[in-house]
């Protein structure tokens, strides 16, 4: 069954092998990031959140691990959360002014929605946690792709708190669990600039 906004394919539906789009090139070719500074509503609705999320786990993922799993993170859920990084920051940073102590609590407000995307490592399969990291890596770069071609700016993230341990207890992270990034969602209040790329020919070689 398709169901509107996820037109989800059914399990062993043959599909396309290629979907040749001037737009979904354009996308790629001139996508940015927009600092979660510089972002604010409205962000994505329940439905297209579902797509985005969608979307982001349909990742090339190696014997099929799943090695990753959201957090999603909107309305007042933000500003709770900015009590665990204020605590986690009040105990790194005791000496910090109350302006940065306020800066660091409302980190999560930047945006309407924040999906943290967290790396479920499964150390026991046969499937190297190597791959299993870039499969988690490719769901975040998914999840900004699908954001921009709906419509929305988007930033990745680690800052400080994805490697805080406070933060990870209060997010109930397992041992083999880690932030692999918070991807802030939302509108663009200021389009980004264009930045430096790669010098293609530094990278490029020939075999
Ligand atoms: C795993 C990961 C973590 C990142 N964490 C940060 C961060 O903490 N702070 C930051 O300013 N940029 C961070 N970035 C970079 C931004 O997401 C973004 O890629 C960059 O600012 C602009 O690149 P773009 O416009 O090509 O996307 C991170 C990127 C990755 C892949």
């Amino acid at each position: 069954m398709r169901s509107g906004i996820l037109n989800k394919p059914e399990l062993g539906e043959t599909l396309p092998s290629a979907h040749p789009s001037e737009d979904a090139l354009t996308l790629l070719r001139m996508r940015r990031s927009t600092a979660a500074d510089f972002l604010g509503p409205p962000g994505p609705d329940a439905e297209t959140l579902a797509d985005l999320l969608e979307i982001a786990a349909r990742v090339p993922d190696h014997r099929r691990v799943v090695p990753f799993r959201f957090i999603v993170f909107e309305g007042e859920a933000r500003d709770r959360f900015g009590e665990v990084l204020e605590a986690a920051f009040r105990k790194n940073e005791p000496e910090a002014d109350e302006t940065r102590i306020a800066y660091e609590r409302n980190r999560f407000l930047r945006a309407p929605v924040v999906v943290g995307v967290i790396s479920c490592v499964n150390k026991d399969h046969r499937t190297p946690e190597w791959e299993q990291v870039l499969t988690t890596g490719a769901a975040c770069q998914n999840l900004l792709v699908a954001s921009s071609a709906h419509g929305f700016a988007a930033q990745w993230l680690t800052e400080w708190y994805a490697f805080d341990a406070d933060v990870a207890d209060a997010l109930q992270l397992d041992d083999n669990e880690r932030v692999a990034g918070f991807v802030y969602i939302g509108a663009a209040r200021e389009g980004p600039k264009e930045r430096g790329r790669p010098d293609m020919a530094s990278i490029v070689s020939t075999y």
